[in-house]
């Protein structure tokens, strides 16, 4: 089998895209497929009409990649792809639509407002964060409703860091999401699909070391540890386990997925979100959760392919 890894691209994820691609690429040549790393520009629509790879996997993070626009070109050209489908992958990068999907599925997510630039700006910027303050209360998470990697998120323990919160999130988005910052234990499950039906992997705890996980703590390697499995009472981690599948199956997501958790003391597992293409660089967490359940990571991603050529 010929499979084109697609890394690059021209989000704000691209360096770490390019990370994961290499992985990926390392990992499926270990198993002895042909793999090529292909960046997702200009070049590409002429390269897979001109000699069509077997299948494709999508080590892009961000737009492009996670929306379902690239999806969709791989559709138009027949080349099957490991990952949720392009229609599901809209609604499910889009934080504010993956959220609305969870609630109506029953399954807990902090509550949320999303605010659109041109409304924050029209509404006058003190009315319309008093009136969120309000209703959520504090601490809240600011992001951007689509993106990852922590990029132009924050954290406001104080409602006057609030606007500069909006401001940073406003660089990478024009809407924004504001949540309830649940404080607890940070987990995530990842999701594998082989062919039997989707499976949670070992859950992957999360402690950075300055308590905040953003970028740098998330791809420098010693700012954060990780506890595999997780150091939770059996019972949560099972309950854990079992919202993150309900959450992917709710989202309608497909072969590969990682669902972000989070459990407050005594409380339910409440999911923060997914990621339609997660991140599979040296320190993300998938591979770490794959390692911890004694399998290869080429292995598993080579049955993804094989599974989307079939
Ligand atoms: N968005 C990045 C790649 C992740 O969360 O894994």
């Amino acid at each position: 089998l010929r499979v084109l890894v697609l890394a690059g691209g021209l989000s704000y994820e691209r360096d770490v895209s390019l990370r994961s691609g290499r992985r990926v690429l390392d990992a499926l040549r270990s198993t002895g497929m042909t793999a090529e790393l292909h960046d997702a520009d200009v070049s590409l629509l002429p390269a897979l009409q001109a000699d069509p790879p077997d299948a494709v996997v999508i080590a892009l993070h961000g737009a492009t990649g996670e929306d379902g626009s690239l999806r969709g070109v791989l559709d138009l050209c027949g080349v099957p792809y490991v990952g949720a489908d392009a229609r599901t992958a809209r609604m499910a990068w889009d934080k504010p639509s993956a959220k609305s999907r969870l609630r109506e599925a029953g399954i807990p997510t902090p509550d949320w407002v999303a605010l659109p630039h041109d409304r924050f700006s029209e509404l006058g910027a003190v009315a319309v964060l008093d009136r969120i303050v309000e209703r959520l209360g504090l601490p809240l998470m600011v992001k951007p409703t689509q993106g990852g990697s922590g990029l132009g998120a924050a954290v406001v323990r104080d409602a006057a860091d609030l606007p500069a919160a909006m401001v940073g999130c406003f660089a990478y988005d024009s809407t924004a999401l504001v949540e309830q910052y649940v404080t607890g234990t940070s987990l995530a499950v990842s999701i594998v699909d082989l062919g039997t039906g989707p499976e949670a992997l070992p859950i992957v705890e999360i402690v950075p070391r300055d308590g905040v996980y953003d970028y740098a703590a998330r791809y420098t390697a010693g700012l954060t540890t990780w506890h595999v499995p997780a150091r939770l009472d059996p019972a949560v981690a099972a309950r854990v386990s079992e919202t993150a599948l309900n959450a992917y199956k709710a989202l309608g997501l497909r072969d590969l997925s990682r669902i972000d958790v989070i459990v407050a003391e005594g409380g339910e597992p409440q999911v923060l979100g997914c990621n339609v293409s997660p991140g599979l660089t040296e320190t993300s967490l998938l591979p770490l959760a794959v390692q911890a359940a004694g399998v290869d990571l080429g292995a598993v991603l080579g049955a993804l392919v094989e599974r989307a050529v079939a």
